[in-house]
């Protein structure tokens, strides 16, 4: 089974992929994930995409298109794919359907998690990350054990430097642009599904497993 998540920040893509990879046997790539290593390896191509990154615009399509090209041929290719942050533009999504064509993996399922900008503001500016370990919290909806510290590195918890109000805004204002017209992409070639991310995770999950082993039996 291969799929993407869609969905604007904060819909809580990153956190339910962490929930799904390992019940479903799939690879969770996120190009939010290797933009943020090549920036922290400084790498040409970290170096090219940090600015926009910030600023909370998009990185040029080819960029990312090949960064991501790189890491799925050179994947596990017994494991599923679950892309996520990737496709963010239609021409994204054209060199997707080329990419997976190429190596016979075509999309199965588009996965949409919408979610309102109350919502949206509030997990963003409260989201605190490991850097080291990657692990993902929440100060209020999934806080560590103790305050500012990694329950599994013992790191201190960083924000990210996009995770600001102002730049969560205009990244919003860029996911309208650009990324929402692909959710009529997918839901054009018949494999799109939509669900509420403004649900809580302990909730949504076990919705998205059933639409998961749906899916499963149809493979
Ligand atoms: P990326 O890292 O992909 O950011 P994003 O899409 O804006 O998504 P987020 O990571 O902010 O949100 P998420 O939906 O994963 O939420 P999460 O689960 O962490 O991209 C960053 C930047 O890289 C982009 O702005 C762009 O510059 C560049 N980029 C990346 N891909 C690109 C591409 N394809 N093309 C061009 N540029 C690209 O949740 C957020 C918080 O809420 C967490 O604290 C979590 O604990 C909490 N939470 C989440 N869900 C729930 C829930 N259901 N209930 C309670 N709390 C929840």
């Amino acid at each position: 089974m291969n799929l993407v998540l869609l969905g604007p920040p904060g819909a809580g893509k990153g956190t339910l992929a962490g929930l799904l990879v390992e019940q479903h046997d799939l690879l969770h790539i996120s190009t939010g994930d290797l933009l943020r290593e090549e920036m922290k390896n400084g790498s040409e191509l970290g170096l090219e995409a940090k600015s926009y990154v910030e600023k909370g615009e998009l990185v040029p399509d080819l960029l990312v298109t090949q960064l991501l090209a790189k890491k799925v041929k050179t994947s596990s290719p017994d494991k599923g794919y679950m892309l996520d942050g990737f496709p963010r533009t239609k021409a994204q999504a054209e060199s997707l359907d080329e990419i997976l064509n190429e190596i016979q993996r075509p999309l199965d399922l588009a996965v949409y998690m919408d979610a309102t900008m109350e919502v949206i503001i509030s997990r963003i500016t409260g989201r605190r990350v490991a850097p080291k370990s990657g692990k993902v919290y929440h100060i209020v909806n999934r806080p560590p054990k103790q305050e500012g510290i990694c329950d599994v590195s013992g790191e201190e918890l960083i924000q990210r430097p996009d995770d600001n109000e102002e730049t969560v805004r205009r990244r919003m204002d860029v996911y309208l642009k650009n990324t929402l017209p692909i959710v009529e992409y997918y839901e054009s070639k018949g494999i799109l599904v939509k669900v509420d991310g403004d649900k809580d995770s302990e909730k949504l999950l076990p919705e998205l497993n059933d639409i998961f082993n749906e899916q499963a039996k149809l493979n």
